[in-house]
């Protein structure tokens, strides 16, 4: 077998994997449920007696990852990346870590397609769709179409709001789960709020009540099916893979009128590259608009490559590579993927710069680091 092929089997193999998290979802909710099942057994009688209607609230959790089981079938059944009906190969074993992905990827349903994520989409979202209709309107491409890039773009929403409005845009994603749950909302849902899924019943912790742990979230609140003669006018579309290896390809330089980034840029293993790669995807003149926070995914991963920048330290990276920063630093408070109703909040103070590739060639001064 080649190197080429080598590599083909073992994406298929992964692909294959985070399906099946999807299709043998319940498999691994229940084997959590039963060990709450099995502490509550363990505890005397009288201390049963006094959790009133403990056992009633397991079997409504039973009933919830019933439902979403069905859902996160229905919602992978949409996806043959591979040519094959997905997660229906045997799979030997999913790793915790794609489980975990698999709940994350529930709770980011909330933040992009539910009505109970439109605050965080107002806070994390908007200032950069505001910024985009303000330095780069849809119309200022002199009857082109302004094209758009939105690296890591999760389950979409940012894009597809973006393409909304009249731009050209591509999503790049390189997770299957976000993959597979994009593709059901912007290719297969029918209707608005035609899934229900339950997002916090899997975390036990800091719940105000049952009713809170139990409910129910419906999405998508918008459906792109609606949208799909304008969708397909301005050429929306998503690029799966690697940010640095897509668009780090010579092929990519200077295709771009703008990049919008929201809680991007930390998920690099070197964030120079990152902004590198930005700055030669961009047309001249194009620009760059990011928020989020520096939550250096890679940062407490052994044997994993992490360049870990202050802020201060990043600013002067991207005016170093060449960009002009087109307006002061401003910072927003965001939340991300948050259960409102949690008495854990964590909220982050988001840096949100704008910046521009100059229109005419710049003279690079050495980065120094
Ligand atoms: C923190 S999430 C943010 C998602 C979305 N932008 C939002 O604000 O909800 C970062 C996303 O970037 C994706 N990602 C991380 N590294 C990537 C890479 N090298 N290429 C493409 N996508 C990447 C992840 O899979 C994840 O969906």
């Amino acid at each position: 077998m080649s190197a080429d092929e080598d590599e083909d089997t073992a994406e298929m193999l992964h692909f294959n994997e985070i399906a099946h998290t999807f299709v043998g979802y319940s498999g691994d909710a229940l084997r959590a449920l039963r060990l709450r099942r099995n502490q509550f057994s363990l505890l005397s009688g009288d201390d049963r007696g006094l959790l009133a209607g403990y056992a009633e609230h397991l079997d409504a959790i039973e009933r919830g990852i019933g439902a979403n089981a069905t859902a996160l079938a229905e919602i992978a059944s949409g996806s043959n990346m591979f040519g094959e009906r997905t997660g229906t190969r045997p799979v030997a074993r999913v790793s915790e870590e794609n489980w975990s992905k698999l709940r994350s990827t529930i709770r980011q349903f909330v933040r992009d397609w539910s009505v109970d994520g439109a605050l965080e989409r107002q806070q994390c979202y908007q200032p950069l769709i505001d910024a985009l209709l303000r330095v780069k309107p849809a119309s200022s491409a002199g009857g082109d179409l302004v094209r758009v890039l939105v690296p890591g773009c999760g389950l979409s929403r940012l894009a597809f709001e973006i393409a909304r409005l009249g731009y050209s845009v591509t999503g790049n994603e390189f997770s299957y789960h976000m993959l597979i749950a994009s593709n059901w909302v912007l290719n297969c849902a029918r209707e608005r709020e035609c899934c229900t899924l339950h997002p916090y019943l899997h975390h036990a912790l800091n719940h105000r009540s049952r009713a809170d742990m139990l409910r129910a979230v419906r999405v998508p609140d918008v459906c792109p099916a609606e949208y799909v003669d304008l969708l397909s006018s301005t050429g929306f579309s998503m690029a799966a893979g690697d940010f640095v290896e897509l668009f780090g390809d010579s092929e990519q330089r200077g295709q771009w009128d703008a990049v919008v980034t929201c809680f991007f840029v930390d998920t690099a293993h070197n964030i120079v590259e990152y902004v590198r790669v930005i700055f030669a995807a961009l047309k001249p003149g194009g620009v760059w608009l990011n928020l989020g926070p520096l939550l250096y995914h890679f940062a407490e991963t052994r044997g994993e490559a992490s360049i870990e920048l202050e802020l201060d330290e990043l600013l002067r990276v991207v005016e170093r590579v060449g960009f002009e920063l087109m307006a002061p630093l401003e910072w927003r408070q965001c939340t991300y993927a948050s259960d409102a109703r949690s008495m854990l909040q964590s909220v982050y103070d988001c840096a949100f710069f704008q910046c521009r590739k100059p229109a005419a060639p710049v003279q690079l001064t050495p980065l120094g680091l």
